[in-house]
């Protein structure tokens, strides 16, 4: 007879069943359940004694969802101990509890609790018993719970530590900043992270796809079992499925290895990145007892030491950026529709590949990157066995207890991602110039080459040609791939770059996993060079040189196919990294809102080929009247010609790359264009005189433009949304652009207003900001300044659906209003 299982989780004092979605109830005995444990979770900021305990009264704890990070809830403080790594916000121990009621418990069932990530050093106890310890705060780690839970209500506490500072080179956040689930199944059934899905080969015609499922038996008796492994693709259509039986032990493990032939495969590609899922049962003679769904993409992936990376055969550059883990305002409770905003801007940039630095990310942003179709460089580690200066307590600390099970958790968690192209082992290790170096390199390298053969492993080296200590050559050449760090960092490589190594090294595969970018302060703009206080070369924060170094590198990765990418530093602004009075690092080519910087259109205009053109600086220069100013444009055109108020100042173009001749002498494969420069970058010098410059770029005979005003003064307040509706799960965000406009609708560079937000209806402010980096504002305050004339608000909604209302006002500014839908999706 078929059993009910009814699962309920809910807030004990209230009673009530707040999230219907962890109320779980399924027809089939001891089938799989997962559930979010996400809400109402009651926290405290603070070491408290015996908190662990069942009866424990938390009554009085604040009651909250995660993800949470309580760090970014706090002051910016010039004296935190996090100091400017950890952007000088408070860390600290906190605590926290979960109630929840288990409704009944079946014969042999299972139960553990899987964190995606606690920042840092956890204790989790289930009813009063210590059930472990998690030091590193990035990697995915769960408990076996089944011993002691029980009918009626369990309580989870987890302890926080973060209090040992500084542990991190940029913000960490403080908490359980990422999901927590809690995982059902029946005594036999796939073990956790229990799929390892591989195509080694695959082509358009037929792919082979190698399937292994490890199952385990916690039953007290052997069971014999089938696996039946069914593939299906994304419009859920069956397209292939084996069975496999075999007999298991009680209390073991076993894998069991299958291969599924897939004619006409829809591979996996950047700009058509084609998923499927594997559905895989477990049958007890024709009852299902275990249900679990791996998504997987089949492609083929191969490094080449001419020709770099190829994807299904075909040679990909890399246009990669650098990503730290926090979002702004939101620090490092990142809900995952921040970063399908920040993803797309960077798809639009031409963005194609990206490093998790330092260490691995949110497993959400792996199913992202699946979807939207980025190569991704998943990294374990910032330190090893050697201490790095800026941190005492970095992760040097734990390595030699943890690093196995930390390198584990994150193979065996993303392995089957197919946006995971690349595994780091570590970033700038000190290791790489210690005597005993290598030997680390080898033990990692051979934990991944065991667990993952798939894949290559790097370590982005930062010292491979140091004057004053370089990498050990034993060190590299155990990397499958070298990484390289600021590549043009010693010596002759400034304008040689990787063609030294190259020569003498003719065998190694070489990818530049850490390089300048054209970073900056968002609309910031100097025409009097006193912005050039940092003489390192590559450094310019002046707008009209900044660009030089990564036009100089790029220029190299470009046309050298053996150069597998590059990986800038960073794709957008992030928390900490920085020195008072900034909070936070300012490399990135988005900031810190996500708004694009110039330096994003310089990436654009390299790296996609959908005619664009940017101009800058802005045209509101009063007192200049008459004085040269310098206009620069981005553009992927074929021309750029470049007028103010209806004046010519001439049409400009680039030389790189060249055209060789084509077919014969003197001929050329396109229209011949005279250059103007050897720059990735054009300019004009023009005299300032107010009104309209436009940028005319033309390509293939179609023209795009851009114009830039000057403007008058501040006048009133817009407000934009990225979406207009958005899910009623207590999780989900819009986010609101507020730009500072004159009476004609232009934004106003350089305008500064108070803004202060009201949100009405079904939906709470979880964060403001501007991209300053010295604005200290707490991050979640209600009134922001805007920052060269922007500002974010970002609003999440409740579980109830209903209008969001949010006003914008500022005094001597016309208000703004906008409304937002907030529904439940049905799903
Ligand atoms: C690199 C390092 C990054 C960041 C960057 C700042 O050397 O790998 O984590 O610190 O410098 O420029």
């Amino acid at each position: 007879m078929k059993k009910l299982l009814l699962v309920t989780v809910y807030l004990v004092g209230t009673g009530l069943q707040l999230f219907p979605a962890e109320t779980v109830r399924s027809a089939i005995p001891e089938t799989r359940q997962r559930l979010l444990m996400d809400n109402s979770w009651k926290f405290i900021q603070s070491d408290i004694k015996e908190a662990e305990r069942q009866n424990f009264d938390d009554s009085k704890w604040r009651t909250l969802n995660l993800p949470h990070d309580w760090s970014i809830e706090g002051e910016f403080k010039e004296d935190a101990i996090t100091k400017g790594p950890g952007g000088y916000l408070p860390t600290g121990i906190g605590w926290y509890r979960k109630h929840f009621n288990i409704a009944s418990i079946g014969t042999g069932q299972q139960f553990w609790i899987e964190f995606d990530g606690v920042y840092m050093n956890s204790d989790v106890w289930i009813n009063g018993q210590h059930l472990g310890k998690h030091p590193y705060g990035y990697t995915s780690f769960y408990y076996d719970l089944t011993p002691y839970i029980k009918k009626g209500e369990n309580i989870l506490a987890v302890r926080v530590d973060n209090s040992v500072q500084p542990n991190s080179r940029w913000y960490s956040g403080s908490g359980i900043y990422r999901h927590v689930w809690l995982n059902i199944a029946g005594p036999v059934h796939v073990a956790q992270w229990g799929t390892y899905i591989t195509t080694l080969i695959a082509d358009s015609i037929s792919a082979t796809v190698s399937v292994r499922t490890s199952v385990e038996n916690k039953s007290f008796i052997s069971k014999t079992v089938i696996l039946r492994s069914v593939i299906k693709n994304d419009t859920g259509k069956e397209i292939a499925t084996i069975e496999t039986p075999f007999s298991l032990e009680s209390a073991a493990k076993t894998d069991i290895e299958q291969s599924i032939k897939v004619a006409f495969p829809s591979l996996w590609l950047i700009d058509k990145p084609s998923l499927y899922t594997l559905h895989s049962f477990i049958l007890e003679g024709t009852r299902v007892i275990d249900h679990i769904n791996s998504t997987f993409g089949i492609h083929k992936i191969e490094y080449d030491k001419d020709n770099g990376f190829l994807l299904n055969g075909k040679h990909v550059k890399m246009n990669g950026v650098c990503l730290h883990h926090d979002a702004g305002c939101l620090g490092a409770a990142v809900p995952e529709q921040a970063w399908v905003r920040r993803l797309q801007m960077l798809k639009e940039m031409g963005c194609n590949a990206i490093r998790t630095s330092h260490n691995p990310p949110a497993p959400e942003f792996l199913d992202l990157c699946d979807k939207l179709g980025f190569l991704v460089m998943d990294e374990i580690f910032d330190e090893w066995v050697e201490k790095k200066g800026q941190v005492g307590f970095g992760y040097h600390i734990y390595f030699e207890e943890w690093w196995k099970s930390d390198v584990l958790s994150m193979i065996y968690r993303d392995r089957n991602h197919p946006s995971v192209v690349i595994w780091s082992a570590g970033n700038e290790v000190p290791d790489q110039v210690a005597e005993k170096g290598s030997e680390v390199m080898r033990k990692l390298v051979e934990t991944f080459h065991k667990e993952d053969p798939t894949r290559p492993v790097t370590q982005a080296n930062d010292r491979i040609a140091a004057g004053d200590g370089p990498a050990k050559l034993p060190f590299l050449e155990l990397q499958d791939i070298v990484g390289y760090n600021y590549v043009d960092r010693w010596f002759k490589r400034r304008e040689l770059y990787y063609s030294i190594d190259r020569h003498d090294h003719p065998d190694w595969k070489m990818i530049g996993t850490e390089n300048g970018s054209v970073g900056g302060i968002r609309g910031n703009y100097s025409i009097t060079g006193s912005d050039r206080t940092d003489l390192r070369p590559g450094r310019s924060r002046d707008y009209r040189t900044s660009m030089i170094n990564a036009e100089q590198l790029w220029k190299f990765t470009s046309v050298n196919d053996y150069v597998i990418g590059d990986f800038m530093w960073t794709g957008i602004d992030y928390l900490g990294e920085a020195n008072w009075p900034n909070k936070n690092s300012s490399s990135g080519v988005i900031d810190l809102c996500g708004f694009p910087k110039d330096g994003y259109y310089f990436y654009q205009s390299q790296w996609t080929k959908k005619p664009m053109v940017h101009i800058f600086p802005h045209w509101n220069w009063t007192g200049y009247e008459g004085k040269v100013i310098s206009v620069i444009a981005y553009s992927n055109c074929d021309t750029v010609e470049l007028f103010l108020n209806g004046k010519s100042f001439g049409a400009k173009s680039y030389v790189f790359p060249q055209q060789g001749h084509a077919k014969s002498w003197n001929t050329y494969a396109s229209p011949y264009i005279a250059p103007t420069t050897s720059d990735l970058h054009l300019t004009w010098d023009v005299p300032y005189e107010p009104g309209t410059l436009k940028a005319v770029g033309k390509k293939n005979g179609k023209m795009v433009t851009e114009e830039v005003h000057t403007t008058s003064s501040p006048a009133a307040i817009r407000l934009s949304a990225d979406r207009k509706d958005i899910n009623a799960d207590a999780h989900d965000i819009v986010n609101v652009k507020v730009e500072i406009i004159d009476e004609n609708g232009l934004v106003v560079p350089g305008a500064d207003n108070l803004i202060e937000f009201k949100v009405e209806g079904e939906g709470v402010l979880i964060g403001t900001d501007n991209g300053n980096p010295p604005d200290k504002r707490q991050m979640k305050s209600k009134q922001r300044n805007a920052f060269n004339g922007l500002a974010l608000a970002v609003i999440q909604s409740t579980e109830k659906g209903g209008n969001i209302c949010i006003t914008a006002i500022s005094p001597n500014l016309k208000d703004a209003v906008l409304q937002i839908v907030s529904q439940k999706s049905g799903k």
